[in-house]
């Protein structure tokens, strides 16, 4: 029996569309359902040669003067609207220090100097690849796995959600592909997966380096740690000789997921179909208020009517705009 929490989604949600709890059968503040009459929004340089790899030249200890790393941070939040603050210039020196390292350059004006080159567009993927954190885990934020296995997968089967011919799921920043790997294993566990057809997860990220990983689907032991016994035997193929130690995803599995990049702000989003359920965990902390709100919007737009939207533990919609009603999802 799920609780439900009256007062809190009171508290989250503001103006017209602020929801009586009788209508809510579950609210949250991770988990989203779209509502299905959604008309009324709630309140809610020097050019240095790049292409040699080179150990020596940079300075481990250089620091990024105040205005390369003004230039870094302007750049990152124009192609990412990921919003690095003041905080975050050791972090960034450290990684970016590894990217001057393997380019032979020796400082982080020089650096700044082949970003503002033209002819060095690449580069900018090198610097998203350096910048954007990618930690993620099998099964993270288990109670959501639960909530799918018993509130939306249900849905669906009762034709609540859009068409129930095949399930579409999106999950929009996927990282190294551990979280969309985790909706796949547990919805084969309900519907199975020796059918393509019924069920496809699109996997998106702005990193090509984390999905260069995901693809492969490849993980190790220390990956595995939220994964038990019984599930690895069913999805994961075991390496042998020179891959053991290594753990595949089964083909049957892959056969359902597709890895594309794609930046959450790109002018149009390449989707011709709606989605079920999309899973952007972890990322809107990245962003600013601002910006959390026109992604909301925005992913909203990509789902069917009574379809979810599931956002992270740390990350809350409280005082901005959105057409979802919350639901609390149980721990
Ligand atoms: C911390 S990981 C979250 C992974 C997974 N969703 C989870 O909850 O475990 C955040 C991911 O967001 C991606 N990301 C950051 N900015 C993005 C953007 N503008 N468009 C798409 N992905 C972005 C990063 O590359 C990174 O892989």
């Amino acid at each position: 029996m799920t609780r439900i929490y009256g007062k809190y989604l009171a508290s989250s949600l503001s103006g017209s569309t602020r929801l009586r709890p009788s209508r809510v059968r579950y609210c949250a503040t991770h988990l989203m359902k779209l509502a299905k009459s959604s008309q009324s929004r709630a309140t809610s340089a020097q050019t240095e040669s790049h292409g040699a790899i080179l150990e020596t030249g940079y300075d481990r200890k250089a620091a990024i003067s105040d205005r390369d790393y003004a230039f870094i941070r302007e750049i990152v939040y124009r192609e990412t609207r990921i919003n690095l603050g003041n905080n975050k210039r050791e972090l960034v020196a450290a990684r970016l220090g590894k990217r001057l390292r393997m380019l032979g350059i020796s400082s982080f004006n020089a650096y700044c100097s082949l970003l503002k080159d033209r002819s060095s567009g690449e580069e900018l993927y090198h610097l998203i690849d350096a910048i954007s954190t990618n930690h993620t885990f099998f099964f993270r934020e288990a109670n959501h796995f639960n909530f799918l296995n018993s509130s939306i997968l249900p849905a669906f089967e009762r034709g609540e959600i859009g068409d129930s011919r095949s399930m579409r799921l999106w999950s929009c920043a996927c990282s190294t592909g551990e979280e969309p790997y985790s909706v796949a294993i547990s919805l084969a566990e309900r519907v199975g997966m020796n059918s393509p057809a019924s069920w496809h997860i699109e996997c998106t990220d702005i990193s090509t380096r984390v999905l260069r990983f995901a693809s492969k689907a490849v993980y190790t032991e220390a990956h595995l740690q939220q994964v038990n016994p019984k599930t690895r035997k069913r999805y994961f193929q075991t390496g042998r000789g020179a891959n053991a130690g290594s753990f595949r995803i089964r083909p049957e599995l892959r056969n359902h997921l597709s890895f594309s990049r794609l930046n959450l702000f790109e002018s149009a989003l390449p989707w011709k179909e709606k989605f079920h359920c999309i899973w952007c965990r972890n990322v809107m902390i990245y962003f600013d208020r601002k910006t959390q709100e026109g992604l909301v919007g925005r992913l909203s737009e990509h789902l069917y009517p009574g379809g979810f939207l599931l956002i992270g533990h740390a990350e809350s919609l409280a005082g901005i705009s959105h057409p979802f009603r919350i639901r609390e999802c149980p721990k």
